[in-house]
């Protein structure tokens, strides 16, 4: 399988990051950005479900039309800043469940911690969309995707905002089979390992907690 990440470039997206990444943005506007991102990457992300065909009757006349078919979807954020990313996909996809991961960074060791996981019960027979606005250096991804592969899911695509390329290259390692979609690959991480230029704590950004 082709596991190049996917950067979504498209001008709508990129003008949005701008003002995310704007220290000025509050955490209202920061917030309602995020979901947008989300929406639009989600749109983007989505276009090799499969599809089928049926038939319906228009006023005028009976045809063949298409609706999405196969597998049913789950979003499953990692808390505490993928959650700013759900509304955005369940805008376009409501019918999807949602499982929570609660890994947060350990700020001596940067390595993740987990601290909560509920997904639903039906997981395994769904493709999942794993959201985290920041890949940094991928410990946090790699073991959410570790937790939902435990339970027996065989399709994964992890979207976030910003990737970091220490992350990308973690991650592609640890999970090649995960299907990856990031709205901007930036150019290192500093010595706290935060994303440079990045956009601060996102977590921080969407609760204002700093
Ligand atoms: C942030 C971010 C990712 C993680 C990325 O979460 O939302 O989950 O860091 O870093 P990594 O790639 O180096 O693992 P954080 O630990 O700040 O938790 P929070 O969302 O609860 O603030
Ligand atoms: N987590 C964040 O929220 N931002 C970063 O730059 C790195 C990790």
């Amino acid at each position: 399988m082709d596991n190049k990440p996917v950067i979504l470039n498209h001008p709508l997206i990129q003008h949005k990051l701008s003002f995310l990444r704007d220290k000025n943005t509050g955490a209202k506007e920061f917030r309602e950005m995020i979901a947008e991102i989300a929406m639009l990457m989600c749109y983007e992300g989505t276009r090799d479900l499969g599809m089928e065909e049926i038939e319906v009757e228009t006023p005028i006349a009976r045809t063949h039309t298409k609706v999405i078919a196969g597998r049913k979807l789950a979003a499953v954020p990692i808390l505490r800043a993928g959650l700013g990313m759900v509304d955005g996909i369940l805008n376009l996809i409501p019918a999807a469940k949602v499982g929570h991961i609660g890994i947060y960074r350990d700020p001596e060791t940067f390595r993740p911690v987990e601290y909560y996981c509920k997904l639903p019960a039906d997981i395994q027979e769904r493709d999942v969309i794993l959201l985290d606005p920041m890949l940094a250096t991928g410990g946090s991804a790699i073991d959410a995707v570790n937790l939902i592969k435990e339970r027996g899911v065989t399709s994964i695509k992890f979207m976030c905002i910003i990737a970091a390329p220490e992350g990308l290259r973690a991650l592609i390692t640890a999970h090649p089979d995960v299907r990856i979609y990031c709205a901007a690959l930036d150019e290192k991480l500093d010595e706290h390992n935060y994303i440079v230029p990045g956009l601060g704590d996102a977590g921080d950004r969407i609760f204002g907690t700093k």
